[in-house]
């Protein structure tokens, strides 16, 4: 596989642990970036650890101009970014009634405005040198109703901006996918939602972050070249069947 260079946002959360782990065994270079700039450190190093590259990078996607000074320390430090992972998200646990316009708006600049701002900042290069890839972490409360609306909102639109950026990246060679990962083993999830898993996923496990790395390297390979635009779930069946039903 060419060994690419990787900037993933949220790096320093559960599920980059995982996402960092294949990209870097695979050979690929990784940039992560985070808010919290010490649990970036960590996060590269220990990638460092198990004989990967990793530089550590402090972003606030909410802000542009973060996002500008990040990408100026990635040129310094790697020369240019093949690949971007919008991983960096929050999940606020509030109903209808309990947001206010504050929130809501915090939950859509985080996790739908953030990755906008990322991949205008990012393709330019990529367009240019004729290969890129984008890879959005967007989720299964994106494809299904879902109880809290901010979250719902914000991923339905992460999946269909993706659908859509196909059209302003046609013929370029870049491609823009997401995944859309269902329970994944990070402190994101609540016991509640864990323990009802081996009823509610015909699966009938949580799923690993390394699973989500694995497609995530995948979509950087030459054998994914004609994915794009797509919307991958990775959620062992929760969202294909029937709901009212009850497993035999
Ligand atoms: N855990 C799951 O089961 C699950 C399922 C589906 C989708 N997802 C999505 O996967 C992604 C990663 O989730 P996770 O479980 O690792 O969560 P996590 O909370 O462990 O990690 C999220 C990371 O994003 C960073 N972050 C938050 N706001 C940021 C900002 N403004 N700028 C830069 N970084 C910021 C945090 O510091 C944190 O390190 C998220 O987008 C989440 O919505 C998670």
């Amino acid at each position: 596989m060419t060994p690419r260079n990787v900037l993933v946002t949220g790096a320093a959360g559960g599920m980059c642990g995982g996402i960092n782990a294949r990209l870097a065994r695979a050979g690929h270079t990784l940039l992560c970036a985070d808010l919290n700039l010490a649990a970036a450190e960590t996060a590269a190093e220990t990638v460092r650890a198990v004989g990967g590259t990793a530089h550590a990078f402090t972003v606030d996607v909410t802000d542009a101009e973060s996002i500008r000074d990040m990408d100026a320390a990635a040129e310094d430090a790697v020369g240019r970014v093949d690949v971007v992972v919008n991983a960096a998200g929050i999940l606020d646990r509030k109903y209808l009634v309990d947001h206010d316009d504050a929130s809501f708006e915090r939950a859509l600049g985080v996790n739908l405005v953030g990755p906008f701002r990322m991949i205008q900042r990012f393709t330019p290069g990529m367009v240019e040198r004729g290969w890129g890839r984008i890879i959005n972490i967007s989720s299964i409360a994106g494809v299904t109703g879902y109880p809290y609306p901010s979250y719902a909102a914000s991923k339905a639109g992460l999946s269909n901006l993706t659908r859509s950026l196909v059209i302003d990246l046609w013929g370029t060679g870049v491609t823009v996918n997401a995944i859309c990962p269902g329970v994944v083993d990070t402190p994101m999830v609540i016991e509640d939602v864990r323990r009802q898993v081996p009823r509610k996923v015909p699966t009938e496990r949580v799923i690993d972050p390394e699973e989500i790395g694995a497609l995530a390297t995948f979509l950087i390979s030459d054998d994914a070249r004609s994915i794009n635009g797509a919307d991958l779930l990775v959620d062992g069946g929760a969202t294909g069947y029937f709901q009212l039903f009850d497993r035999p």
